[in-house]
């Protein structure tokens, strides 16, 4: 047993959509959420700049004397080494391999998309990870950069129906060539695609799986958490937040990704000192 809080980063808000998981799955756990508002995007930067911001992240919440650390964001899952995450103090846990383990569990004809950040793309992150899961396996991945964009100015599934035919029809264009590869499971490999989850899942079709990386890994986190006897002993946790930006933009926006917020407090944080 541990009530150290579980410790999630992610480079902006998009994050949250890991800690509604979280908060659902094992409620009785404290979270430290930090999000880089301030230097948010990540997913258009070089590996360097994206593997010192995570280390950055990562000292935060190590400062915060959490018992464990879940990146969140897809591009830093995709970025931040092995190696260097076996040797941090606390168990550390990225959103790929989770993802793609159910990935992996759902496709039956070996036919994969993935989507994700330039950076995620770019990193082969998740066609590495697939093909040692799924001998064979056939994968189209897909740079969508501007779904990012969309969501946080709440062109999401549930907006009006003009702001909808928007997104529609960036969806299209991204993923035409996804659809016409024939896949059966997509994975949405950055924190903003579950908002987009509906629209997505009307143009693939009924027959494609869509994978939630937050989901995924927050389900693996408790059980890791389980596994070394580090599950918290209460009935209601609770979340303290963290932005390296000024909170504003985070109290408008952290309801959009974390459905339950309702106001609240986040504080601000000099990311450069760590
Ligand atoms: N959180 C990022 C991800 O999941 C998306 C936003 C960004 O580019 O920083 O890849």
């Amino acid at each position: 047993m541990d009530n150290r809080p579980i410790g999630v980063f992610d480079s902006g808000l998009g994050g949250l959509t890991g800690v509604r998981e979280l908060r659902r799955q094992l409620p009785g756990e404290d979270i430290v959420y930090f999000g880089d508002t301030g230097r948010v995007p990540y997913g258009s930067r070089s590996h360097e700049t994206i593997l010192q911001y995570a280390r950055q992240d990562i000292a935060f919440l190590l400062s915060r004397n959490v018992k464990c650390i879940m990146a969140a964001c897809g591009t830093v899952s995709s970025t931040y080494p092995t190696e260097e995450a076996a040797r941090l103090p606390v168990p550390y846990m990225g959103v790929v391999n989770a993802a793609a383990r159910r990935a992996a569990r759902a496709t039956r004809s070996r036919k994969i998309g993935v989507i994700g950040t330039s950076a995620t793309i770019r990193s082969h992150s998740y066609e590495l990870t697939l093909r040692r899961l799924v001998p064979g396996a056939e994968i189209t991945a897909k740079a969508c950069p501007l779904f990012v964009s969309l969501v946080e100015n709440g062109y999401v599934d549930g907006a009006p129906p003009q702001m909808q035919q928007v997104t529609r029809l960036v969806i299209g264009q991204y993923l035409e060539e996804v659809r016409a590869a024939g896949i059966d499971t997509l994975i949405l490999g950055c924190t903003h695609y579950p908002l987009l989850a509906g629209m997505i899942g009307d143009y693939m079709g009924p027959g494609v799986t869509l994978i939630d990386p937050g989901r995924a890994a927050a389900d693996d986190l408790g059980q890791l958490l389980s596994s070394k006897g580090l599950r918290a002993n209460r009935q209601q946790g609770q979340t303290h937040f963290f932005v390296s930006d000024v909170p504003d933009s985070f109290i408008q926006t952290a309801d959009l990704f974390l459905g339950e917020y309702r106001g609240g407090t986040a504080e601000q944080i000099c990311i450069d000192q760590y």
